[in-house]
């Protein structure tokens, strides 16, 4: 993709952190922009500082935990801009909960918001890409895609299942013009931690030591431009915790030694 110049780009998660430097980001290259998320003033507040011009952007407020509604929320989108170029399903929700305490309800809930909302979205969006012989698909997975950890059973689980389905998907699409980027940040400085489930089901509400000090959303969100404009399939962002990510693989029995002694926070 030469540039994403007059791209239609809908990104979910836009109120906050990873989805908001996105737009400004988008905004810097003259994309249009959906921005999604549950907060409409959050959202609104967003557009105004990316300083986007009212024909270029579209606030589109719904609920992740529940997309059964997919179809007419692209609907939306398609008669406003006539077309979507690039989805960024990065809206999220992490968990701070040992799997003992966590109900399945709560497991669900992280499922929905995490991995059948990508799925939904995506294709609902896909017969109109497919029909223009054109268009990407982006996943904001985590390391935690890659490997379990402390506290986070099911949003690991979940971004698990994320690679499982996008790269199936990859491959029956990407002969008719339409590619993936499997996207997995490590630490990067945004509220995650603090909008984490906890056990009771409320707000984890704190910040984790590992995310005050990590990346910043605007360094994030600028690889993910530089990904979609190099045509990747899958990147790996952050600091030192990527390590891990290749300890795994390459040295499996240090990785275990290593994954037990890391603070879950
Ligand atoms: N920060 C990291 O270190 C890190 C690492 C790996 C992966 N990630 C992934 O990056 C993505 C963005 O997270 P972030 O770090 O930017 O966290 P964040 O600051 O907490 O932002 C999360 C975004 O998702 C939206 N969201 C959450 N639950 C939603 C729901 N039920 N319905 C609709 N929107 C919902 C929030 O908007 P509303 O509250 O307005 O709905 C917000 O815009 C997530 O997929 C996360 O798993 C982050």
């Amino acid at each position: 993709m030469s540039s994403l110049q007059n791209k239609v780009i809908w990104i979910t998660g836009a109120s906050s952190g990873i989805g908001e430097a996105l737009v400004y980001e988008c905004a810097k290259h003259n994309a249009k922009i959906i921005l999604s998320a549950r907060r409409e003033s959050e959202l609104i507040r967003v557009s105004k500082t990316a300083n986007l011009n009212a024909s270029d952007f579209f606030i589109l407020p719904f609920d992740l935990s529940d997309t059964t509604n997919a179809k007419e929320l692209t609907q939306q989108v398609i008669s406003k801009f006539g077309r979507i170029d690039i989805l960024i399903n990065n809206g999220g929700q992490s968990q701070r909960a040992e799997a003992i305490e966590t109900s399945t309800e709560t497991e669900r809930t992280l499922f929905e918001i995490n991995y059948f909302s990508a799925v939904n979205l995506s294709k609902a969006v896909l017969p109109f890409m497919l029909k223009n012989k054109s268009g990407k698909i982006v996943v904001i997975s985590s390391i935690a895609g890659k490997f379990g950890f402390y506290l986070r059973s099911s949003y690991s689980a979940a971004k698990h299942a994320l690679h499982g389905y996008f790269e199936s998907l990859r491959l029956e699409v990407e002969k008719k013009g339409v590619s993936v980027l499997l996207v997995c940040p490590g630490k990067v400085k945004t509220n995650v931690s603090l909008n984490a489930i906890s056990s009771s089901g409320d707000s984890h509400n704190k910040m984790d030591e590992s995310h005050e000090h990590a990346m910043s959303a605007q360094e994030c969100a600028q690889q993910i431009i530089t990904g979609i404009l190099n045509e990747k399939e899958e990147i790996l962002i952050g600091g030192k915790e990527l390590l891990a990510v290749k300890i795994k693989r390459f040295l499996p029995k240090l990785f275990g030694k290593i994954i037990r002694k890391q603070s879950p926070y």
